[in-house]
């Protein structure tokens, strides 16, 4: 099963610790990066590791959670090999997966709500990339 490596800013810290109890349950293996508790700390560098172990070990998948998730998808798209997108509904989810090909999901605990939340990582994680005429694009990304 897909390796999931998760990080956190403080922000998202209490929905990163719900989410890995649930990757755990469906019996993801999981690799949390950090933060450890809920001291003030800055999302990008919890981004860049993720982002990095990601782009190195393509067979894993990546969640990164702050606020609102947007600093932590900036920060991960700037790692080459990167697609990580900002979902806060479970179509975006699905379609990040099946035309972007995305390799990192970023959440906002303060834009979802638990439930939705682990419904997203689900949805996320049980969809597949399409590929055909959405490889061109990703690729023409890649470029
Ligand atoms: C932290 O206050 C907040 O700025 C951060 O978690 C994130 O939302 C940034 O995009």
């Amino acid at each position: 099963m897909t390796k999931i490596i998760i990080g956190s800013d403080h922000a998202g810290f209490d929905l990163k610790s719900k989410i890995i109890d649930f990757l755990k349950e469906k019996g993801y293996e999981v690799c949390d990066t950090g933060t450890y508790n809920k001291n003030s700390c800055d999302y990008p560098v919890i981004a860049h590791n993720v982002a990095t172990q990601i782009a190195q070990n393509k067979e894993c998948k990546g969640i990164l959670i702050c606020g609102t998730g947007i600093g932590m998808s900036i920060a991960a798209n700037k790692v080459k090999g990167i697609r990580a997108a900002v979902v806060s509904d479970t179509c975006s989810a699905k379609m990040s997966r099946m035309h972007n090909n995305a390799n990192i999901l970023c959440l906002g605990e303060r834009i979802v709500g638990e439930e939705l939340a682990k419904d997203i990582v689900e949805i996320w994680l049980s969809s597949e990339f399409l590929g055909e005429r959405h490889s061109r694009r990703v690729e023409m990304i890649e470029d």
